[in-house]
C-alpha cells in the first residue's frame, strides 16, 4: 500500500498536520489502494506561495522550453500507461480497458499542448497610422487554481494543465478527494521531467479544507473546475465576487435521438455504449434515448436485451463491460432515482437494483438499468443522472425529438441516428449543445477540438483544442510607433 503526499515547491510532502486518509477500491472495500495527505489550508496556502513565486521566472521561460517539458512528460507517462491505468481502474472502477485508454488520452494530450505551445499566439492588425506596429500579445494568467473531478481522474487534470503550463502560468491542483492517485502519478510524470519547482503544485484533501481557501485566495487568478452544478454555482459567486476568471464544465443530460431510418443495430450499439461505458459516469454520457414513435417498442425491447447482457463486475477482469459506481452513496442514490421514476410512471424493463452477487457484495455496483416511457418533464427526463440508467423517450418526429432534447437545463452533448442528410443538417442546426454528433455516441471528446457545453453545462468558455488558449491567457494590445527623426 503507497502513503502518497503533496506535492508543493518542487517537494513531496506530508500535509502540515500530518494528517492521513484512506482511499479504497470501489469495486471492493477491503482493497485499500493507498494513503493519501488530507490537507488543510495551511497546505493550501504553502502550494499558492509557490505557484506564485515560481511564476515571473516560469512566464519568460521560451515557448520551446515548455514544450520540451510537456513532450518530456508525455514520454514518461506513456513509458508507465499499463501501471497507471490499472491504478486508474483500482481507485476510480472503469474497466482496466478504459483506465489504460484513459492514460493514453492524458499522454495525447501533453502532446497535444507541447505542439500548441509553439504555435502562433496574437496576431497583427493593420493600424490608422502606415509607420505603426499593432499586434496583440497573449499573455498568462498567474498562478491558478485546477479542481478536477474523480470520473476522468487524469485526462481531465491533463486537458487543464497541460495548457496552463504551455502558455505560461502556474497551478495549484486540487484532485477529486477520491481520486487523488492518479492525480499523484500525473504530477509525477511532470515532476520527473524537470519542471521546475512551484510551478505545479499538488494538494490532495477535501473540498471544504482546500479548495474553499485555495479559490478565495486573491493571489490565484483564475480558476478552473469540471463538476457538479452545485459546486459550479457557488464558484462563479466566489469568482465573481473578487474578480477572478472562472471557466466551468458541469452536468450534462445528453440525448441520443433515434429516427425511424437509423441503422438500428449501429444506433444501438453507439446508444448502449454512450449511456453505459464507465457505468455512466460521464458528463457526457447518453442519459436520454428519444425514439421515433414508429422504432420505439422494437429499438426498447433490443436495448433491453443488450443491456442484460452487459457483464457486471470487477473491473480488473477483462471480460467486465460496467464496473462498480464511485461510492456507496452514488449507489444508493441511482436504485432510489430509478425506483421513483417507476412510481412516477416509467417502466423498468431492465436492471433497477444494486448487483451484490458474491465478491460483488465487497463493492458499488448497479445494475444497468432501462427505463422505458420516461416522461420527458420527470425528474428522470430532466435530471443528470451520473450512472448507468437510461431512459427511453418516445416521440412522433424530428421536430419533437429535438424540442424534447432541448427541454432541459443542460446543453453539453447531443446525439442523432439517421440517414437522412436534411434531417441531420437540422438537427446540427437546432439543437443546443455545445458537443453534436451525427450517427456517434455523446461521449468522447478529441483534444485538438473544442469541447465544452451550453446553457447550463458550462460557463460558455471551451476547454482542449485552440479554445484553451482563450481561457488561460489574456490580451495585450501594443501599439509601435518609431521615434520621431532626429
Ligand atoms: C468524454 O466524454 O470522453 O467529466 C469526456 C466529464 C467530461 C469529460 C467527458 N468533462 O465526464
Amino acid at each position: 500500500m503507497d502513503e502518497l503526499l503533496n506535492y508543493i515547491n518542487g517537494e513531496w510532502r506530508p500535509a502540515a498536520s500530518g494528517a492521513t486518509t484512506e482511499n479504497r477500491s470501489p469495486a471492493d472495500h477491503d482493497d485499500l489502494v493507498g494513503r493519501f495527505a488530507a490537507s488543510d489550508r495551511e497546505d493550501a496556502n504553502a502550494a499558492i506561495g509557490a505557484a506564485t513565486d515560481a511564476f515571473p521566472a516560469w512566464r519568460f521561460t521560451s515557448a520551446l522550453t515548455r514544450a520540451n517539458i510537456l513532450h518530456k512528460a508525455a514520454n514518461i507517462l506513456e513509458g508507465r500507461i499499463q501501471d497507471i491505468g490499472r491504478e486508474l481502474t483500482r481507485e476510480e472502477g472503469k474497466t482496466l480497458k478504459e483506465g489504460i485508454g484513459e492514460t493514453t488520452r492524458a499522454v495525447q494530450i501533453l502532446r497535444y499542448y507541447a505542439g500548441e505551445a509553439q504555435q502562433p499566439s496574437g496576431e497583427h492588425y493593420p493600424s490608422m497610422s502606415p509607420t505603426t506596429l499593432l499586434y496583440t500579445l497573449r499573455e498568462p494568467l498567474g498562478p491558478i487554481a485546477v479542481i478536477t473531478p474523480w470520473n476522468f481522474p487524469i485526462a481531465i487534470p491533463a486537458w487543464k494543465i497541460a495548457p496552463a503550463l504551455a502558455f505560461g502560468n502556474t497551478v495549484v491542483f486540487k484532485p477529486a478527494s477520491l481520486t487523488p492517485m492518479c492525480a499523484v502519478r500525473f504530477v509525477e510524470a511532470l515532476a520527473d521531467a524537470g519542471l521546475p519547482a512551484g510551478v505545479v503544485n499538488l494538494v490532495t484533501g477535501s473540498s471544504s479544507k482546500v479548495a474553499e481557501p485555495l479559490t478565495n485566495d486573491p493571489r490565484i487568478v483564475a480558476i478552473t473546475f469540471t463538476g457538479s452544478n452545485e459546486v459550479g454555482a457557488a464558484l462563479r459567486k466566489t469568482a465573481a465576487a473578487r474578480g477572478a476568471k472562472l471557466q466551468l464544465e458541469l452536468g450534462g443530460k445528453n440525448p441520443a435521438i433515434v429516427l425511424a431510418d437509423a441503422d438500428v443495430d449501429h444506433a444501438l450499439l453507439h446508444v448502449v455504449n454512450g449511456a453505459m461505458m464507465s457505468a455512466g459516469q460521464k458528463c457526457t454520457a447518453t442519459s436520454r434515448a428519444i425514439v421515433d414513435r414508429r422504432l420505439a417498442d422494437e429499438f426498447t425491447q433490443k436495448l433491453a436485451d443488450r443491456i442484460k447482457s452487459l457483464k457486471v463486475g470487477d473491473p480488473l477482469h477483462p471480460e467486465t463491460q460496467i464496473g462498480p459506481v464511485i461510492d456507496e452513496g452514488a449507489a444508493k442514490r441511482l436504485v432510489a432515482e430509478v425506483s421513483a421514476a417507476a412510481s412516477g410512471g416509467a417502466k423498468v424493463v431492465a436492471g433497477g437494483d444494486r448487483v451484490s452477487n458474491g465478491d460483488l457484495g465487497r463493492g458499488h455496483f448497479v445494475a444497468p438499468t432501462l427505463l422505458a416511457d420516461v416522461a420527458p418533464d420527470s425528474r428522470m427526463g430532466q435530471e443528470e443522472m451520473f450512472g448507468p440508467v437510461l431512459g427511453v423517450i418516445p416521440v412522433d418526429d424530428v421536430d419533437e425529438a429535438i424540442s424534447v432534447a432541448n427541454s432541459v437545463r443542460f446543453g453539453l452533448s447531443a446525439s442523432l441516428f439517421t440517414r437522412d442528410l436534411g434531417k441531420a443538417l437540422s438537427f446540427v442546426q437546432a439543437i443546443q449543445a455545445g458537443v453534436v454528433h451525427v450517427n456517434s455516441e455523446t461521449a468522447g471528446a478529441e483534444p485538438q477540438v473544442p469541447f465544452g457545453g451550453m446553457k447550463g453545462s458550462s460557463s460558455f468558455s471551451r476547454e482542449q483544442g485552440k479554445s484553451a488558449r482563450e481561457f488561460f491567457t489574456q490580451v495585450k494590445t501594443v501599439y509601435i510607433d518609431p521615434p520621431p527623426a532626429q
